[in-house]
């Protein structure tokens, strides 16, 4: 028997990543306490419904498009790049709803990802060793003893930044301004820019022909209020667990404990253990979570997981995101997903191919080559059905705004290109058109799947 959950258990447990160095714990304390009455960034009645959706995606009825910045920043805060993200994101949405004839559920990492698990605890510069950066909500990314000590007042300034950004987000979804003749024409516009044009042409030009079709049987915005608007989430790692914790809140309609500052939270690799801190807090929240899984999970030990995240086996309730990296995925995926499906839990499997696929260039920049980034989603949508699975999402690294932080893609990013606009605060991201570049290119991936399911139906 699982013992009783509170919001504030977790701190019983040893906690990974949570910082500890704060100059004066009763400041932080204030700060918590203060954001406790600080009204919730969502509805635990929109996290119900993600979770349906999600339940959608477990049952192989919908795909899962999750993405966004890797870090959000207090420097990079404008709504021309949140709009340029939520652009993106709708942009691939749409290339991937059309080509596997499923809904897509859109999940933006946005609105609150601030705070950022760090492989090493210190920075060294010419000699000179300092915190780790660890995110805007928690210290500053300049190198400077004084940024790098950790302000509880910036957890204000967090969450006052992901209530603006999620504002635009609904304002973008139910306004008019994810309409899909708009998002298609901006399509329309990238394929004509693109190096590749030739190779996405096709698949847009059936788009359009799709919805000629459609306003000539009178299936128009006007019409179909479903063709201007969409439901987007939003997510972020669950990391920092004394902001989590204050904004956890008993919903009045279920009874339940919801983490209200997002739809969907996840725990990362580097804080999944089974008795730590993340992981309880988690599993008493009602939110629907994701778990990141790397090279380092057991079968075992996912299981075990499992059972204390999900025990009721409620379909949506989990999704598990898995980030081997392109050399590791075909070894390490396999096991993973037939001990799941051999014991019959419920899950949503999504792709994250960036956090496997990081390099440093001889010239510093840490990096993700494009090729590698669509080889690691290969594999899983190959290894996913080979072990009777559905691979049901993608979660990506990404902006829309044009920075040259991955190499490769249809661009062709060099290592020499790198340094003209590399603006990331933690790792990189695809820009725009690499965004769109890989929905298109796991587009065709997905409508071979297509044809090859309707070839078989036939015989
Ligand atoms: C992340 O998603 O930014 C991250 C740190 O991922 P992971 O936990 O998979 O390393
Ligand atoms: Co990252």
């Amino acid at each position: 028997m699982q013992q009783k959950w509170t919001p504030s258990g977790w701190r019983a447990r040893p906690a990974k990543h949570v910082p500890t160095d704060y100059p004066d714990a009763a400041h932080l304390a204030r700060v918590e306490e203060a954001l406790k009455s600080y009204p919730p960034l969502v509805f635990a009645g929109e996290a119900r419904n993600l979770k349906a959706r999600l339940a959608e995606v477990a049952g192989g009825k919908a795909f899962l498009l999750q993405g966004g910045d890797c870090a959000e920043s207090f420097k990079e805060f404008h709504p021309n790049n949140i709009r340029d993200t939520f652009r993106a994101l709708m942009q691939m949405s749409v290339v991937l709803t059309f080509a596997g004839a499923k809904p897509v559920v859109k999940v933006a990492r946005m609105a609150g990802q601030f705070g950022k698990p760090r492989s090493d605890v210190t920075e060294t510069r010419d000699g000179v060793t300092l915190p780790s950066y660890r995110g805007d909500n928690i210290n500053g990314m300049e190198f400077t003893p004084e940024a790098r000590i950790p302000d509880p007042e910036r957890l204000f300034k967090a969450y006052g930044q992901s209530a603006a950004t999620l504002n635009l987000i609904r304002a973008f979804a139910a306004g008019g301004y994810a309409d899909l003749h708009n998002v298609h024409r901006w399509t329309l516009d990238f394929v004509a820019g693109s190096p590749q044009s030739r190779r996405y042409e096709e698949l847009a030009n059936r788009i359009t022909e799709a919805l000629d079709f459609m306003a000539a049987c009178g299936i128009t915005p006007e019409t179909a209020p479903q063709m201007k608007q969409v439901d987007v989430y939003t997510s972020h790692e669950a990391l920092l667990l004394g902001f989590e914790e204050a904004m956890t809140r008993v919903d009045s309609t279920s009874g339940d404990w919801y983490d209200t500052s997002a739809h969907f939270v996840w725990i990362g690799d580097r804080t999944r253990q089974l008795d730590g801190a993340h992981i309880e807090f988690a599993r008493g929240i009602k939110n629907p979570i994701g778990m990141k899984c790397g090279p380092t999970l057991e079968p075992d030990d996912l299981l075990r997981l499992i059972d204390v995240l999900n025990p009721e086996n409620d379909p949506g309730r989990l999704t598990l995101i898995t980030r081997f990296g392109s050399d590791k995925a075909a070894a390490c995926l396999p096991q993973l997903v037939r001990a799941v499906a051999r014991e019959g839990r419920a899950v949503v499997w999504s792709c994250d191919p960036m956090h496997g696929n990081t390099l440093k260039t001889q010239g510093g920049y840490k990096t993700r080559p494009f090729e590698r980034i669509l080889s690691e989603v290969r594999t899983f949508m190959e290894a996913l059905p080979a072990e009777g699975a559905y691979p049901g999402g993608v979660h990506v690294e990404m902006t829309g705004a044009q920075v040259t932080e991955c190499l490769g893609g249809a661009q062709e990013i060099t290592e020499e290109n790198l340094s003209d606009r590399y603006h990331t605060h933690c790792d990189p991201r695809l820009n725009g058109q690499q965004a769109v570049d890989l929905a298109f290119l796991i587009a065709e991936h997905l409508r071979g799947v297509r044809s090859s399911e309707k070839q078989a139906a036939a015989e």
